[in-house]
């Protein structure tokens, strides 16, 4: 049997940039192909290609052992091939529902929205595709977390037959629950014979899920493994043609001389926290999605109103909603949406690394080019940003690649505290080992850190303290010695394990 999709020869170029060079590869129906490669080693250009996005310069595409030429993702749509893109486009001013069936709208007589329909069509999907409860069709665009607006994208691609559907790291920002039901939908879609190719950075996903593992390095194949026979040393070796050193070697260099002190904190969605961060040392901030852990960082950058409560740094009270006070009093957040907070697609990754977060700063910024731009190398370097030169447009680079830039920008600046959102969401394991080494050269110059993340290996490696938040508050404290993935899960979850051993109901 003819694989259901199949790439042949396929070479893109981009101007100067060779995206894909010549790479062949089957997509056979009913396994999930998993695509990995570090960061702009042209898996998501592959993709779009597939689905017509994208223009192949050199080969073609075969479906079902037949040549194919889409000249539009409507082609690619109307011969059964989907995507969930990286970065899912939502409408804001609409609902859910509108947004899932976008450009095929029930419509009644005088072209009006049939509402009674629509709201049909839109609890059957969700019921029969497991999202039922999980996404709420009434919310606008504009309402949604990044999984909601992931889960739209989903919907999207699942309302019709599909053939080949190809998912763009889906998972970087969905909470556990919601990761099970895409996992338990993607099961489903293998059985019932699709094609699933599935990207992801994620090694523990890739083995869970995929048949086989396709791994793509600087645009070219770099070799097809059995997932049931090939390993992780074996898939980095191939990523990035070479042994990785062990990802986690920090000593510990904490003082006891803190730095941040917040105290009875309390927004409209976090309360009462208390927290120190002391120079030199690195705090794992854990919890599940949804505790609240964005919004305490957001709160003390500035971008979030403070209800009640202080925090100082060095001493030195912290302007509560004033952003551009907070960085010039030495606190630093790389925040976790890179798009729509942190990113000037149009500009250079010169001026993103060097940019001052707000426009409004510059003037109080004394400006050295020729600084400027040696630190925006150094990094790109060292966090293999994969690009022609830090003069090209950031909204040019691959997704991870424009993550790295973000942190660029922090980690060069070494503010006196730094807080990391998810700082390797979307980002190779090489880049990631890397990112790892300069949190620790940072501790070692005695910046306090701050790591939220929701990879547990990561804060287990990173931190010297873990502290744990659910539904807005701390729950809990470990030290370094005494943290692991389960004392950790169980402080995150403390809350419902209490209603569970108390009999209460909510
Ligand atoms: N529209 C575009 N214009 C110019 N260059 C592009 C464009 N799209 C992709 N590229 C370049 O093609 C290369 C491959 O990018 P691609 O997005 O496919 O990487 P990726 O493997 O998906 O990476 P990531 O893991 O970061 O998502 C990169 O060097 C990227 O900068
Ligand atoms: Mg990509």
């Amino acid at each position: 049997m003819p694989a259901a999709a199949r790439v042949v020869a396929v070479t893109k170029t981009f101007g100067a940039v060779r995206a894909l060079g010549g790479v062949t590869l089957d997509f056979p129906g009913g396994q999930v192909t998993a695509l990995m490669g570090e960061n702009g080693a042209g898996k998501s250009t592959l993709l779009k290609i597939l689905t017509g996005d994208h223009r192949p310069t050199d080969g073609h595409l075969e479906l079902d052992g037949r040549r194919v030429e889409f000249t539009s993702p409507a082609d690619a749509r109307a011969a059964g091939v989907r995507i969930i893109p990286q970065e899912p486009e939502i409408i804001p001013h609409v609902s859910v529902a509108e947004n899932v069936y976008a450009g095929a709208l029930p419509r009644r007589a005088g072209r009006r929205l049939d509402r009674a329909e629509l709201r049909r069509r839109i609890t059957a999907d969700l019921e029969r595709l497991g999202f039922a409860g999980v996404l709420d069709p009434d919310l606008l665009g504009s309402q949604l977390t990044p999984a909601q607006r992931q889960l739209v994208e989903i919907l999207r691609a699942l309302t019709g037959e599909a053939k080949v559907i190809a998912f763009d790291e889906p998972t970087s920002s969905l909470s556990e629950h919601e990761v099970d039901a895409l996992f338990a939908l993607i099961g489903r879609l293998r059985e019932a014979g699709v094609a699933v190719i599935y990207v992801s950075h994620r090694m523990q996903e890739i083995f869970q899920l995929a048949d086989r593992i396709a791994v793509l390095r600087d645009g070219e194949l770099a070799g097809v493994q059995d997932a049931a026979t090939t390993d992780e040393g074996q898939l980095v070796r191939l990523m990035v043609g070479r042994d990785l050193s062990a990802m986690f070697s920090r000593s510990r260099v904490a003082t006891d001389r803190p730095v941040l002190a917040v105290r009875g904190l309390t927004t409209d969605h976090v309360r009462d926290i208390d927290l120190t961060v002391h120079a030199g040392e690195v705090v794992g901030l854990a919890g599940l999605i949804g505790a609240g852990r964005s919004e305490l960082a957001l709160a003390l950058a500035g971008d979030l109103p403070v209800r009640s409560g202080t925090a100082t740094l060095d001493g030195r009270p912290l302007p509560f909603g004033r952003p551009g006070a907070v960085i010039r009093a030495g606190l630093g957040l790389a925040p976790e949406e890179r798009k729509a907070q942190a990113l000037f697609l149009q500009r250079s990754i010169r001026d993103n690394t060097s940019i001052a977060v707000l426009e409004r700063l510059r003037r109080f910024r004394f400006v050295r080019r020729g600084a400027e731009k040696q630190l925006a190398q150094e990094y790109a370097d060292r966090l293999r940003v994969r690009t022609p030169s830090i003069e090209h447009e950031v909204g040019k680079l691959s997704g991870g690649n424009q993550q790295k830039v973000v942190l660029a920008r922090w980690l060069a600046r070494r503010p006196k505290v730094l807080i990391l959102d998810e700082p390797t969401r979307g980002i190779d394991v090489g880049a990631k080992a890397e990112i790892y080494r300069i949190i620790a050269d940072l501790a070692e110059q005695g910046v306090a850190v701050l790591v939220i993340s929701s990879e547990l290996p990561e804060v287990l490696g990173l931190a010297d303290r873990v502290v744990v938040m659910q539904n807005g508050r701390i729950t809990g404290e470990l030290d370094r010695r005494d943290a692991t993935e389960e004392a950790i899960l169980a402080l995150a979850m403390a809350d419902d394990l209490a209603a569970t051993t108390t009999g209460a109901t909510r």
